[in-house]
C-alpha cells in the first residue's frame, strides 16, 4: 500500500487561492484583469436524501468547496468561456432564442443564461474563466455551483441582483433544460442561500427555509469521497422520479410528503414491492430530517447518528440507490463507532457513488480520517478522497 493512502485530511485550495490563480489565467487568456469576481459553494446534505422532489424536507450546508468565475465584458460579439480546470474553451450565446444543445460542461452556463435571456435581462458578450475545488460527479453538487456561480456573474454584470428564490429556480431550470437532469430545488438552493455555520433546513413545498446553527466547534463533517463516479445523466435519479411521481398517483396525494405512515401499511398491494419500498423511504426520510433538525437544535448528537445511520439502511435497502462502495464507507466509519468518535454516517447526495457524509467529533477527525483511507484502499484498490469541512457561506460577489 502507497503511503498516500494514509494521507493526512487534504488541504485544498483555498477561496482566495482559487481566485489569485483564476484571475492570473483570465489576464493571460484574455489580456485583460476581470471586472467581476464571483464565487458559488457545493454542498453536503447531512440527511433528507430523495426527499426535495417529493415536497419534502432537507437538510445540506454549503461545503468550503467553490465554483469561482471571473469575467468581464468582451470586445468582440461572442462571449468565451473557458473551463480552466478542464481545459477546454466554449462560446455562448447571449442574445436571441437560446435553444439546449449537446450536454458538456458548458451547458449549465448556457442554460443559466437562457434563463437570464428569458426573464428580459438585456445581457452583453463577455468573457469568463472558471475554477473549481468542488469534486466533479461526486455528489455535492459541482454542477449546482457552477449555474449559481454563472447567475452571480450575470448579476455582476447587470449590477443588480435578483430575489435569491428566484435566482435558485432560474439555475434549477438551466439544469432542467440544458442539462437533462430532472433534479429538485435541493442544490441551487443550498449554493444560492447557505450561510457559514449554519445548516439549511428547506421544506422543498413551501420553500421556507430556517436556519439551524451548526457551531459546535467539538463536531465537524467528515466527507469521504468513494472516488466512484457518479453520473445522474445516466437515467437512474430520473427513473427514481418517475416511480414517486407514480406512486404518489396510485395513493391519490400530489406529492409523497402528503402520504401518512398508516396509509402504507394498506398499500402494499396497489403499489407492489419496488414502489412501497420508495414510498416508505420518502416518508421515513421526511421525518428523520426534521427530527435531526430539531436533535441538532438540542445537541442530541447520538440521536443524529443514529438517524444518519437509518437514513442509509433505508436509501440502500429501500430507495436502492446506494452502491457497494458507499456501504463499504459507512460499514467502516459505524465500525470505529463512538469510542472512536464516530457520531453517524451515511451517503449523501443523489447516489450511485459519490460521497459519504459523517458527522465526527472534530479531536478524532484526523485519526478517522487515516483509518478510513487506508482500510477502504485495502479492500477496493481506490484511494478515497476526505476532508472535512465546516457550513460555509453561499454564493457571493468577491469583486
Ligand atoms: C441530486 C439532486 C437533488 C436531490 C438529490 C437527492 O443531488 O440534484 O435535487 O434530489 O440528488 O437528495
Amino acid at each position: 500500500m502507497s503511503d498516500d493512502a494514509t494521507a493526512s485530511i487534504p488541504t485544498s485550495l483555498s477561496l482566495s487561492k482559487l481566485c489569485v490563480e483564476a484571475t492570473s489565467q483570465y489576464v493571460a487568456r484574455f489580456a485583460d484583469e476581470p471586472q467581476w469576481i464571483v464565487a458559488a459553494p457545493g454542498r453536503v446534505n447531512l440527511i433528507g436524501e430523495h426527499t426535495d422532489y417529493n415536497g419534502g424536507s432537507v437538510l445540506p450546508a454549503a461545503i468550503d468547496r467553490y465554483v469561482v468565475m471571473v469575467g468581464g465584458p468582451s470586445d468582440g460579439d461572442a462571449s468565451c468561456i473557458v473551463g480552466a480546470d478542464v481545459d477546454e474553451e466554449a462560446v455562448v450565446q447571449v442574445t436571441g432564442a437560446i435553444k439546449p444543445g449537446r450536454i458538456t460542461w458548458s451547458s449549465y452556463v448556457q442554460g443559466v443564461v437562457a434563463g437570464f435571456v428569458n426573464r428580459g435581462e438585456q445581457l452583453y458578450p463577455f468573457n469568463a474563466l472558471v475554477r473549481s475545488s468542488v469534486p466533479l460527479g461526486g455528489g455535492l453538487s459541482s454542477s449546482a455551483a457552477l449555474e449559481v456561480a454563472t447567475a452571480t456573474l450575470l448579476e455582476a454584470m447587470l449590477g443588480e441582483e435578483i430575489l435569491p428564490l428566484e435566482k435558485a429556480l432560474l439555475c434549477q431550470e438551466a439544469e432542467h433544460k440544458f442539462a437533462g437532469v430532472p433534479c429538485g430545488i435541493m442544490d441551487q438552493f443550498s449554493s444560492v442561500l447557505s450561510q457559514q455555520d449554519s445548516l439549511l433546513l428547506l421544506d422543498c413545498r413551501s420553500q421556507v427555509v430556517e436556519f439551524v446553527p451548526f457551531d459546535d466547534p467539538a463536531v465537524t463533517i467528515l466527507i469521504a469521497n468513494s472516488n466512484v463516479k457518479h453520473e445522474l445523466t445516466g437515467g437512474e435519479y430520473a427513473q427514481r422520479r418517475a416511480e414517486c411521481e407514480a406512486a404518489a398517483k396510485t395513493l391519490g396525494v400530489e406529492t409523497l410528503r402528503d402520504v401518512v405512515s398508516e396509509q402504507l401499511e394498506f398499500a402494499s398491494e396497489r403499489l407492489g414491492s419496488v414502489n412501497l419500498g420508495r414510498v416508505r423511504h420518502v416518508v421515513g426520510e421526511i421525518q428523520r430530517t426534521v427530527d435531526a433538525a430539531n436533535a441538532i437544535r438540542a445537541g442530541r448528537w447520538q440521536e443524529v447518528g443514529q438517524l444518519m445511520y437509518d437514513s442509509h439502511a433505508s436509501l440502500r435497502d429501500d430507495f436502492e440507490v446506494s452502491c457497494d462502495e458507499l456501504n463499504l464507507l459507512v460499514e467502516m466509519t459505524k465500525e470505529i463507532g463512538d469510542a472512536g468518535g464516530v457520531i453517524g454516517s451515511r451517503m449523501t447526495g443523489g447516489g450511485f457513488g459519490g460521497c459519504t457524509v459523517s458527522l465526527v467529533r472534530t479531536n478524532a477527525a484526523q485519526s478517522i480520517t487515516e483509518v478510513l483511507a487506508q482500510r477502504y484502499f485495502q479492500q477496493t484498490g481506490i484511494q478515497p478522497t476526505l476532508f472535512t469541512t465546516r457550513p460555509a457561506r453561499g454564493a457571493h460577489r468577491i469583486k
